[in-house]
């Protein structure tokens, strides 16, 4: 299966150049620099696949000109879908990790849409329940799970906990004015929670469920209630 998979990835980067001309290209050479460490600690076969199949490492890469840039960026984002296709499991961090951020989007958006106040509040008061849960799960069980293998040094994980500080913040800041409303900290809420998502959707998560054995990772679910 694998192989099949590499030989999409194969066929895609090759065919990038067109395509993907319009990709914004400081964004695509930034995600490479970001995942330079990564790469190069956990993903050796792919950067010896580059080097001998294109005679491109991903130093000359980071350093080349558009072609090369947009070349190695999809095709280590192809890489990396293949990798998490691969591994999605229902047992996966990344399935369950995924279905409570949907249910807590879920119960977000009814508070946001509720007009009876205490209604509003019951709501309210279950987002911040469930969110206060699920950081909790990310923070005690998850993240020092991932630095075993990445290490305390992690840009990653630092930025997500500057997140949830931020959406810790906001949740205050809410519950201090839940009579009044304040749709504007709803707004920011709402666009800090998609972005915080979305990279744990596309990064943190399967990074877990492709580099964590599943004994460790079983383990880590079991103490997830
Ligand atoms: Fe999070
Ligand atoms: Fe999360």
């Amino acid at each position: 299966m694998l192989l099949a998979m590499r030989f999409r990835y194969n066929h895609n980067a090759q065919q990038s150049d067109g395509i993907c001309s319009t990709y914004f290209i400081p964004q695509r050479l930034n995600c490479l620099k970001d995942n330079a460490y990564y790469m190069e600690q956990y993903d050796k076969e792919f950067l010896e696949y580059m080097k001998t199949k294109y005679k491109l490492t991903l130093n000359e890469a980071t350093k080349g000109t558009e072609p090369q840039i947009i070349k190695f960026a999809i095709a280590w984002d192809v890489w990396k879908q293949a990798k998490s296709a691969y591994s999605k499991r229902e047992q996966d961090i990344y399935v369950f990790m995924s279905r409570d951020h949907s249910r807590l989007d879920y119960i977000f958006q009814e508070f946001r849409k509720s007009k009876n106040a205490a209604e509003a509040e019951q709501l309210f008061l279950e987002f911040r329940a469930g969110i206060e849960r699920h950081i909790k799960w990310e923070e005690d069980i998850l993240f020092p799970l991932a630095k075993k293998k990445m290490g305390d040094d992690s840009p990653m994980i630092d930025e997500l906990i500057v997140q949830h500080n931020r959406i810790k913040d906001d949740l205050k800041g809410l519950a201090d004015c839940l009579k009044a409303r304040d749709t504007t900290l709803e707004n920011d809420l709402e666009q800090l929670l998609a972005a915080h998502d979305k990279m744990e959707e596309e990064d943190m998560y399967p990074w877990i469920d492709n580099y964590i054995d599943d004994k460790a990772k079983k383990e880590a679910l079991s103490r997830m209630v």
